[in-house]
Parts: C-alpha cells; structure tokens; sequence
C-alpha cells in the first residue's frame, strides 16, 4: 500500500508488535534488531530484515522502538549507527521509546544537522494492547513530519493525538508512565486490604472494573492480580527508568511529586528483592509480602477486556 520505504529498529516485545502491524498492512517495511533472530518471524508477513543498521539509510522513513535514550544514540549515532552510512535518504525518524526531553532534544538536532525531521511518538499500551489494535501514540514536532507518518501509524495504532512542536510529547508520555506506576501500585494497596479484610481478588477487582474507578488499564491487568501470571508486558527496570524521568522532569519545572517518588522507591525495593524478567504487577505481590501475606493463585477465568 506504500509509497515510502519504511525501517524498523528495535524489534523488542512493543518493537516486534507494532512492526507486526505495519508488515500486515503491506508497508515496504525493512527491520533491524541486535538480536536478529528476534526480527526473523517478520520476515514471513514481509518485512526484509537487516544485517546492519547502515542498510535501514535508505529508508524514507525509520521509526526507533528501544529501551532508552542511551540505547537510541547508539543506534543512531554509535559507530555502527543508521547516522554511519555514508548516503542516508531517510528524510523522517519516528522515535518511539519512552525518552527523557533532554535526550529527544538532543537527538533532534543531531538529525537536523542531516536533514532529517524528528517525530517524537511514544505510546501507551503494552503488546497485547498493540495486538487488540488499541495502542495510542502521542506525537511531537513539525506538523509536517506528522502529517507525513500519519498512515503509518494509523497501520499500527487507531489513535495518534498531535501535541505541537518539539519534544512536548515526551512530557506527555512520562506523565502518563508516572501515572501508570501511581495507579499500579494503589491498585495493589487496596486488592491487598480487600484481600486481607476477607474478600478474594477476583471479586474485588470484578466490582472495581464495573464501578467508575474501573478503566481499560485495571481490566487488562486483573488476570495478572487474580492469577499471578507476571508474564513480562512492562518490566520493574523500564517502569522506573520512567518514574525517574518524572521525578527529574519535576526537579526541572519545580514541580513535587510525593507519589512518584514514594512508587519509585516501592518499585526499587521490589527490583532490589530480584524481581527480573517479571511483569511490573508484581507489585502486588510486594505489598502482600509486606502485609505479611503468602499469595496464591485464585484460577478463575478473568476477561482482560482487550477482546
Ligand atoms: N512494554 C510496554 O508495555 C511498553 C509500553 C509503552 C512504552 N514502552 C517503552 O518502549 C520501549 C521498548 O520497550 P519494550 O518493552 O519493547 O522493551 P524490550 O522488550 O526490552 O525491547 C528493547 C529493544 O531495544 C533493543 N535495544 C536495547 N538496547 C539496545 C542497544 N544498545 N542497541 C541496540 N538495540 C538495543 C533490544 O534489542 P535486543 O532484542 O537485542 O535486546 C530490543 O529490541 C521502552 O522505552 C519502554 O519504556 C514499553
């Protein structure tokens, strides 16, 4: 359907999801990943995969999913990055990772300086969320650079909300991550206390879900609650690389965040206990532990509401 070539960095858990997406809606779509066995399987709904970064320079457009900012320059601009090949036709990025303001900043102009616009635009929602067709992206920059990515991203997700110029989605999105960890860990709290009061998760979040507290969010986490699956979608480490671009975006705009830094240290302590590889939800079990309660699985069948 395409008339652009289109590249693909970064085919991790969110990466490999929204590639997905774009290969099935028939872009000329070219992946690289570090592990390249972990591109492969695209290869079969399409997509070419890459040996090296330089061949994703001839690309029109790239979008970048990896974890943070440190791992976005050096696909861009380390040694061996898409900024290494000589002739780079790329004219637009779409940088997807959840990245500080300081860093998107930086990467905009590293870009400019070579002629290639920057769309910032992270995302809400989790690989399950991507595969369901209910991602989000928020996007910052030239009008024109969304104008001009807009299909694409309307392959991969139904909502695309522009926010103006510049790197302002970035605050977005790490409002949105300090919230999620806010809500995780509050949500944890009072399962925990229902719990202990007498009453089983499963029937507690059953009423949570259909009261007005209830949200997409706390119905795709409930099978995890209720059944202890801490299959990973959003690791404790990612979580709180977000909660920390939070607390340092809220030293930068003298904003308090009590809540945001109470969860960090929460999470911390759970990372600290050797949570890894583990769904962040394992909170939940955390907050058990500290009200002095041994979980179990419930096994009850639970609707995740993604359909
Ligand atoms: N998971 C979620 O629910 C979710 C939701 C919204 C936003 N996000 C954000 O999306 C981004 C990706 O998250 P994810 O959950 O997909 O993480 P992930 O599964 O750990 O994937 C990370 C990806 O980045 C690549 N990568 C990391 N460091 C690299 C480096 N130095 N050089 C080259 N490649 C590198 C990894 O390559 P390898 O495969 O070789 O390791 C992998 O493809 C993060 O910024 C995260 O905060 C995640």
């Amino acid at each position: 359907m395409t008339k652009h070539r289109i590249g693909w960095i970064g085919i991790g858990r969110m990466g490999y999801a929204m590639a997905e997406r774009l290969a099935k809606g028939g872009a000329d779509l070219t992946v690289w990943n570090r592990t390249r066995e972990k591109a492969q399987p695209l290869a079969a709904h399409g997509a070419k995969v890459a040996d090296k970064l330089a061949d994703l320079a001839a690309c029109d457009i790239v979008f970048v999913m990896v974890s943070t900012w440190d791992d976005v320059r050096e696909v861009i601009a380390g040694p061996h990055g898409l900024l290494s090949a000589g002739d780079v036709a790329t004219k637009l990025m779409v940088e997807c990772s959840s990245i500080s303001l300081e860093g998107s900043a930086e990467l905009r102009g590293m870009l400019k300086a070579r002629g290639i616009d920057l769309l910032a635009a992270p995302v809400s929602g989790n690989a399950k969320v991507i595969k369901a067709g209910r991602l989000s992206f928020v996007c910052s920059g030239p009008k024109r650079a969304f104008e001009l990515a807009l299909p694409y991203l309307e392959l991969i997700a139904p909502a695309a909300s522009y926010v103006g110029e510049g790197e302002l989605a970035r605050i977005v999105k790490i409002c949105h991550n300090v919230f999620l960890g806010v809500v995780t860990q509050s949500l944890a709290e009072v399962t925990i206390l229902a719990q202990k009061a007498g009453v089983p998760r499963h029937a507690f979040l059953d009423f949570m879900n259909r009261s007005v507290m209830g949200s997409t969010f706390t119905r795709y986490k409930t099978p995890a609650f209720v059944n202890l699956d801490f299959k990973v979608t959003f690791t404790p480490q990612l979580l709180r690389k977000d909660l920390d671009l939070g607390l340092d975006a809220g030293r930068r705009f003298d904003v308090p965040l009590p809540l945001a830094s109470l969860t960090r240290d929460i999470l911390q302590s759970l990372i600290g206990h050797g949570t890894k590889d583990e769904d962040f939800a394992k909170l939940l079990v955390h907050h058990a532990r500290s009200a002095g309660l041994d979980l179990e699985a419930e096994d009850v069948p639970v609707n995740d509401g993604l359909g």
